[in-house]
């Protein structure tokens, strides 16, 4: 490692969404050139909730990928009232790796979730008793009494008033909160994370974006939204500390632009093309290089119980602009975010890796 150049295992995404069909052709190939492996998100339409819904879904993001790629794509079911209590141990030993919560009417195909967590008693006590992580969407969408809650206090109030109860009473569950956001749910993590039982992931747009930035600008409406520039600095300030129960779960959420350039902007970051760059560029400035590559490609493994990658991937600090769309093989277009003109505007990425 210099000041200029880092060399580092190939990275791991605890945290993507691949879609299906012609999306997913035009997206999960450039997750699998950069990173060696990844868990893959379960809200697609129809949601994953068998173990036979995930071999079908992991034989096409396989046969996306061209010839001697050697990407693994760990796959999760939707925590929905649909899912059997039977299928969490059968999906353990058949490549499901986790069971992912969405708070119901939340965000992208959210209608299967439940309301609250806390519902989902018997699938929570099973996953507990079998050993499957619970990967949790961390937000209150709708409260007790049934009221919309402020989203960008939706984190808070999950981390204030459910979170606690979820940890007291199934004390042996293994989770991981997903793409903290807010200076409340770091603080929490710093004080209770614990390798292999409670961690956490974060994003690379919760790293480097405020609320006062880009609450305008469509590429980065995703859920949750991305807060203060305060939260930022706090959650900045978490990965910095290297600690061995964060990771880097890029939640790269791809959606055409007819949804990402509509009013409103569906919620979702698509940042797989640019994610492994911008982590690299925020460790940069947080003078935190000697941690990057536990957390891109060492704590998000040890927690499902892989081996990080064997291949390795270098870094140069070289500035760039992203100039194009991914486009799908259907001629549609899907955007990233730090685009020149999308983006925030004129954005330059510092870091790049080297072919
Ligand atoms: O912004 C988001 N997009 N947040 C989510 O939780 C889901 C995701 C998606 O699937 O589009
Ligand atoms: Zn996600």
């Amino acid at each position: 490692m210099s000041n200029d150049s880092i060399t580092i295992k190939k990275p791991f995404d605890a945290h993507v969404h691949f879609r299906r069909g012609a999306m997913l052709r035009a997206v999960a190939p450039i997750s699998a050139q950069k990173f060696s492996a990844a868990i893959v998100m379960p809200n697609t339409d129809p949601p994953i909730e068998t173990i036979e819904q995930a071999a079908e879904y992991k034989k096409e993001i396989l046969a996306a990928f061209p010839a001697g790629n050697t990407f693994n794509p760990l796959m999760t079911f939707y925590l929905t009232k649909n899912l059997k209590p039977e299928e969490i141990e059968k999906g353990l030993s058949n490549g499901v790796y986790a069971v992912k919560y969405y708070p119901y009417g939340a965000t992208t195909n959210s209608q299967w979730g439940f309301r609250d967590i806390l519902e989902a008693k018997e699938l929570l006590s099973e996953m507990e008793r079998a050993g499957m992580p619970l990967l949790l969407h961390g937000e209150v969408h709708v409260d007790e009494s049934e009221n919309e809650v402020d989203p960008y206090q939706g984190e808070k109030q999950f981390i204030e008033s459910v979170f606690p109860r979820l940890l007291e009473q199934y004390s042996d569950l293994k989770i991981s909160l997903e793409h903290l956001s807010t200076k409340i749910a770091a603080e929490f993590l710093e004080k209770n994370g614990e390798t292999g039982k409670l961690v956490a992931t974060v994003t690379p747009h919760h790293l480097l974006y405020a609320r006062e930035d880009v609450e305008d600008k469509p590429l980065l409406r995703c859920k949750p939204l991305i807060k203060s520039a305060s939260d930022r600095e706090k959650v900045r300030g978490l990965v910095a500390e290297g600690l061995p129960f964060l990771s880097a779960g890029t939640d790269s959420a791809p959606h055409p632009e007819s949804k990402k350039f509509a009013s409103p902007a569906a919620f979702g970051v698509f940042n797989s093309p640019v994610a492994i760059e911008l982590y690299t560029q925020v460790f940069d400035e947080l003078n935190a290089l000697d941690k990057l590559e536990e957390f891109l490609s060492i704590n998000g493994p040890r927690f499902f119980g892989i081996e990080p990658s064997k291949e390795t991937i270098t870094l140069v600090k070289n500035d760039w602009q992203v100039t194009e769309p991914v486009v799908t093989d259907e001629g549609v277009n899907v955007w990233p975010i730090a685009h020149k003109e999308h983006g925030l505007g004129n954005e330059t990425i510092h870091w790049q890796i080297a072919i």
